[in-house]
């Protein structure tokens, strides 16, 4: 790897969408959104019908899509198999199911593979929960983004309509610690890493921030 790879690591609702998508637009790098990888593996799954309650039922299927993933920071697009899922990965039947999918090792293995392919040479922000710990161990920059729950839950309830912050901060304490505490790569600070508390902090403050991490490693 010669390019460039901004790592950004983090719990759900810490940022990092928002976060990686500026720096990568600010810096004209490609941006790799490897959450979206995995709500893709889970959307195929549901729509197949595997029990996704039998982790070798899911082992034993998971092979079988084909994920691709864009690289637009503008819009990055995700198809299974050709199908746009774009939309379809946010729904709530998704974010249910997605952590029990991700924690299977075979799903990661998969996905890690083609997370390493798609970043290549590099010149790319890549936000995930795994990325300076297993995808991209020898990332110029990684960041690891953290905010209080309350924070947290606030940002993503703003963008989702019908829900109370209640309920997404129950969902996320959920999720946080099913990412936590999988037996495979868990969520977890990479070595090296630099820690960001975006709760006081603005989008463009915490852009910003990140921006001169980088420049100060290139
Ligand atoms: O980032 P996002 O909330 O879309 O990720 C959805 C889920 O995918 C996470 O809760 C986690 O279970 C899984 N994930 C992962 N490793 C990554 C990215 C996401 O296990 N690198």
């Amino acid at each position: 790897m010669t390019g460039l790879v901004v790592a950004m690591d983090g719990p759900s609702g810490s940022g990092k969408s928002s976060v990686s998508r500026g720096v990568a637009r600010a810096l004209g790098l490609r941006y790799l959104d490897t959450g979206a990888m995995y709500r893709a593996m889970t959307w195929w799954m549901l729509q197949q019908g595997v029990d996704l309650a039998d982790p070798a039922a899911i082992a034993a299927r998971c092979g079988e899509p084909r994920i691709d993933s864009g690289t637009d920071p503008d819009g990055p697009a995700i198809h299974v198999d050709g199908v746009d899922v774009a939309g379809s990965i946010r729904e709530a039947d998704v974010t249910g199911a997605v952590s029990a999918v991700a924690a299977v090792p075979e799903v990661r293995t998969r996905l890690v593979a083609r997370q390493r392919e798609i970043i290549g040479a590099g010149d790319i922000v890549v936000e995930g929960r795994d990325i300076g710990t297993i995808v991209c161990p020898g990332a110029t920059v990684k960041v690891y983004l953290t905010a209080s729950a309350e924070a947290r839950a606030r940002r993503r309830n703003a963008e989702l309509a019908g829900s109370t912050v209640e309920a997404q901060q129950a969902d996320m304490a959920r999720r946080d610690n099913l990412d936590s505490t999988r037996k495979t790569d868990p969520l977890s600070m990479a070595d090296g890493a630099v820690e960001l508390d975006t709760t006081a902090l603005s989008l463009e403050e915490v852009i910003a921030e990140v921006l001169s991490l980088v420049k100060e490693r290139t």
